[in-house]
C-alpha cells in the first residue's frame, strides 16, 4: 500500500516536471524591449481579450515583411505587451502590465498557420494558453490574407 502511494507520488512528480519542461520550452525573446515599438494602442471593448492598453514590438528583421504584409521568413517574431487601464474621471490611465504574447514564424506549427503562438504572464512565465483554442481563431479569421498577422504596418506608429 505504502509502496504504491510512493509510486503514484513519483509518477505525479515526473508528469508535473515534464509538463513544466514542455511549457518552459518557449521563452520570450531576449531584449525584445529594444525592438521597434508601436505607438500605444487602446482597446475599450471589455469583451475583448485585448481590453486595455498594448504595444507591439516587431523584430528588425521582421520589418520588411511587416511593411509588405507578406513573405515572413522563418524565425520572424512579434511580441505584444498588455497593460490594464483605469478610467480616472473620464481619462484612461495605464495600469499594471497583465500579459505578454509572442508569435514566431515556425513552419512546424502547421495547426496554427506556420506560426508559434505563446502567452506569458506579466512576469514573463508561460501562462499555458492553448495556441489553437486561445489564439489562432482570431488571427485566422482576421488576417488569412496577411499570413495571420492582424496589425498593419500603416498603423504601427
Ligand atoms: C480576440 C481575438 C484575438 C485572440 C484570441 C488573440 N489575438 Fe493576437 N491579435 C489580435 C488583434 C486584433 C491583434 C492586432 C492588435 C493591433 O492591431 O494593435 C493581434 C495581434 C497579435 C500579435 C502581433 C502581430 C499581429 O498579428 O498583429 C501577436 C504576437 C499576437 N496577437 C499573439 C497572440 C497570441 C499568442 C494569442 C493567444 C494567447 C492571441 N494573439 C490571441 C486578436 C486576437
Amino acid at each position: 500500500m505504502k509502496k504504491s502511494a510512493a509510486l503514484v507520488a513519483l509518477l505525479v512528480i515526473t508528469i508535473a516536471a515534464s509538463a513544466a519542461l514542455a511549457a518552459g520550452k518557449v521563452t520570450l525573446p531576449k531584449g525584445y524591449e529594444q525592438w521597434p515599438k508601436s505607438k500605444q494602442k487602446i482597446v475599450t471593448d471589455k469583451k475583448s481579450l485585448f481590453y486595455g492598453s498594448h504595444y507591439i514590438y516587431v523584430e528588425k528583421k521582421t520589418m520588411p515583411a511587416y511593411q509588405a504584409g507578406k513573405g515572413y521568413p522563418e524565425g520572424s517574431r512579434f511580441v505584444v505587451v498588455f497593460y490594464n487601464i483605469k478610467d480616472e474621471g473620464g481619462k484612461l490611465v495605464e495600469g499594471k502590465k497583465n500579459m505578454i504574447v509572442l508569435m514566431k514564424r515556425d513552419k512546424k506549427q502547421t495547426a496554427t498557420g506556420g506560426w508559434l503562438f505563446a502567452g506569458f504572464g506579466s512576469d514573463g512565465k508561460p501562462s499555458g494558453l492553448d495556441p489553437v483554442q486561445n489564439c489562432f481563431g482570431c488571427h485566422q479569421k482576421d488576417a488569412a490574407d496577411r499570413e495571420f498577422v492582424i496589425s498593419r504596418y500603416g498603423e504601427f506608429k
